[in-house]
């Protein structure tokens, strides 16, 4: 259903298709990106904005190679929590990248931050255990953290589900701190993610995925705490020490905390 090249401006193809209802134009990173409704369904639509944009840190040749890495990502796994990808569709203004909308609120928004916070504790446990399955799975296939942060994360409030996307900036393979401080959001960052020639790896990830604990569930239960703890202080040697941690953590817990919430 999509053709593989088109020859006009990204917005004028989408606007053949189906229907514009959302627009993130004023994005730092420089890329445009649209919501569109066909007859058939609603995708997100993203590509590296304006060639000749050159504003963004990333030039426009580096905005299309961070498209690239992300259609490789989505190609190399599929898991439940990434919006499924459809469609890499040439153009004049580089690939046009067309994935499944997901419904739900962004939670680098303080007030929707605020209101995942306030969930049952259990809830956020669900959440953060498919945020973990999902690194799991990528960990497996070599990518390692790249700038992620709650900004990456769309919650549905109603369907519970958790939707993780923009991991444009995840890396296939270990590699080495070449900027001193690196992209990132400060309460996200590991160590390394701020002295130049360190190590970048799955140890990274772990350090980033406990951190995002840290800042979406307020009150972990005991055994959960230690796990976040270790990871942040004395550190797993990889993701998948920390991931099992984690699943040790929650079947102890997982009967302690239902009984609590019920
Ligand atoms: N699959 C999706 N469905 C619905 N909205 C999405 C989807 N992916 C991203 N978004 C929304 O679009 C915004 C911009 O997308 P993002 O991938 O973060 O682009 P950028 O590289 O410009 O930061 C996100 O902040 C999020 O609100
Ligand atoms: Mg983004």
């Amino acid at each position: 259903m999509f053709p593989g090249a088109i020859d006009v401006l990204p917005a004028t193809y989408l606007d053949q298709l189906g229907t514009i209802f959302a627009r993130f134009t004023t994005q730092d990173s420089g890329n445009f990106s649209y919501g569109v409704q066909t007859a058939a369904a609603r995708y997100f639509v993203k590509t590296a904005g304006d060639p000749a944009d050159t504003r963004p840190y990333l030039d426009f040749d580096g905005r299309v190679a961070l498209l690239r890495t992300a259609a490789e990502l989505a190609r190399s796994l599929t898991h439940h929590t990434l919006p499924v990808l459809h469609a890499v569709i040439e153009s004049a203004a580089g690939p046009l990248l067309v994935y499944d909308w997901r419904d739900g609120d962004l939670l680098h928004e303080p007030a929707a931050r605020e209101r995942f916070r306030a969930l049952p504790t259990a809830e956020i446990l669900a959440a953060l255990d498919a945020l973990y399955e999902l690194h799991a799975a990528l960990d497996a296939a070599g990518w390692v953290e790249g700038d992620f942060y709650d900004g990456a994360l769309i919650y549905d409030f109603e369907e519970r589900r958790l939707t993780v996307m923009d991991l444009d900036t995840y890396h296939r393979g270990p590699h080495r701190n070449t900027m001193c401080r690196m992209f990132g959001s400060e309460r996200f960052m590991a160590p390394e993610q701020h002295a130049l020639g360190a190590p970048i790896d799955t140890r990274t990830t772990a350090y980033v995925m406990a951190r995002t604990a840290q800042v979406l569930l307020p009150e972990p239960p005991p055994a959960h705490q230690s796990v976040l703890l270790e990871a942040t202080t004395t550190r797993f040697s990889n993701y998948q020490a920390f991931y099992e941690a984690w699943l040790t953590a929650s079947s102890t817990t997982a009967d302690s905390v239902a009984s609590r919430e019920t």
